[in-house]
């Protein structure tokens, strides 16, 4: 089972900029690249980094602490500790799937 949330309005997430969002005690990182939105855990695996503050290069964030590197795309899941959101952008909101 999951539920679809609400996290942000597509306003809230500059082009090419993200935010981290608080989503019932998770932190969620949403990234807007080239207008497409991607939500994924904002804590970084390694050792807790921001990951919504990381640069977007090719699909991927790079973590702004030491580097390591993690596919935004849920179709790009691999066994990386970073949870992928399913993201439905409609209209002006961006949605999220949550899994209870
Ligand atoms: S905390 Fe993210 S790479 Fe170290």
């Amino acid at each position: 089972m999951s539920r679809i949330v609400k996290i942000a309005s597509k306003n809230d997430v500059p082009r090419n900029g993200s935010i981290c969002v608080e989503q019932e005690n998770e932190y969620i990182a949403v990234f807007n690249v080239d207008g497409t939105f991607y939500a994924i855990s904002d804590v970084c695996p390694h050792a807790g980094g921001p990951l919504s503050e990381g640069v977007v290069e090719n699909g991927k964030v790079m973590c702004p602490w030491h580097g390591w590197s993690f596919h935004l795309d849920p179709e790009h899941s691999p066994e990386d500790g970073v949870y992928r959101y399913k993201v439905i952008a409609d209209n002006d909101d961006i949605n999220v799937e949550i899994p209870d």
